[in-house]
């Protein structure tokens, strides 16, 4: 047997192990992504093989909280790809006005960034107080964070930056309060916000939404996994409601494809039609 074949198995024994033990699915990854921070946890961890890995992170959960926290690439921004921010609100705030009451999901949220970024927009559209974000990620230190909302200081000129080129209407530095090192969000803006655990591999839908943004998470995913999520989203979104994809994601390959149009394919921002 080859000496890649042997740490295939042994991938295979330690995502098994995870799954058993904590109930964290990684086993449809995309692989090549996998390896890699698996070798970095290995690292770190000053191991020297997959199996030691496994046999540390079953056996103490605070290496387990640290392989989780690499294997799921909490890499975030405000209004990043702000074109995408533009978008939303030329081409999605028109139809939400129609609304009564939205309902948003926004799934894999990471550290909060994106859904700061949504609340402000909503607040200046004058769409917020009709509004309630459901924020949800697997990882459950990352939505600490996201649910205070303090982020450090040293990203606002970049921010600022992107809020200006996603269309803000106001003043960036009017949403938060400087503190030494940090940047405090406003608390309104957290308001109709519920930060809850959610995974994507393993947990079912749990309401109907008007939006859901899904980005960047689905490319760490393989095609089967990626199936699973598809099917879980379109189940979640309401007639005529909203997605909002990644970047590098779209709906192309998947059994969906037929169910939305494009409202703006380059932002891959689409709408449920059946
Ligand atoms: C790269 S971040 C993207 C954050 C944000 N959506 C954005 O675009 O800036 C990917 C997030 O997906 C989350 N994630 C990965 N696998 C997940 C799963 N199975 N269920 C829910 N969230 C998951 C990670 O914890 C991480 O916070």
């Amino acid at each position: 047997m080859k000496k890649t074949e042997l740490e295939d198995i042994e991938i295979q024994l330690l995502l098994e192990g995870v799954y058993l033990y904590y109930g964290f699915d990684f086993r449809n990854y995309a692989p090549a992504s996998l390896k890699r921070r698996i070798w970095n946890t290995i690292q770190e961890e000053e191991l020297t093989s997959v199996s030691a890995l496994q046999e540390k992170v079953l056996h103490d959960p605070e290496c387990m909280e640290r392989f989780l926290l690499n294997l799921s690439v909490n890499v975030t921004a405000m209004f990043r790809d702000p074109t995408f921010y533009l978008a939303f609100r030329h081409k999605v705030v028109p139809l939400l006005r129609t609304y009564p009451f939205i309902r948003i999901w926004c799934a894999g949220c990471s550290t909060g960034e994106e859904v700061y970024s949504m609340a402000i927009l909503l607040q200046e559209e004058g769409l917020y107080h009709r509004c309630r974000i459901y924020a949800t990620d697997m990882n459950e230190m990352v939505l600490r964070k996201a649910k205070v909302g303090i982020f450090p200081l040293q990203m606002m000129q970049e921010y600022t930056q992107q809020y200006i080129n996603a269309g803000g209407k106001k003043s960036f530095s009017e949403y938060y309060t400087a503190a030494y090192e940090s940047a405090i969000f406003s608390s309104s803006l957290k308001e109709n916000v519920i930060f809850s655990q959610h995974n994507l591999a393993i947990d079912s839908s749990f309401n109907e939404f008007n939006v859901i943004l899904c980005r960047n998470v689905l490319i760490y995913f393989n095609q089967l996994l990626q199936e699973r999520v598809h099917n879980l989203l379109y189940e979640s979104l309401g007639r005529f409601g909203i997605l909002g994809l990644g970047r590098q994601e779209s709906l192309k390959a998947t059994p969906h494809e037929k169910h939305y149009e494009e409202l703006e394919g380059n932002e891959k921002l689409y709408r449920r039609i059946r």
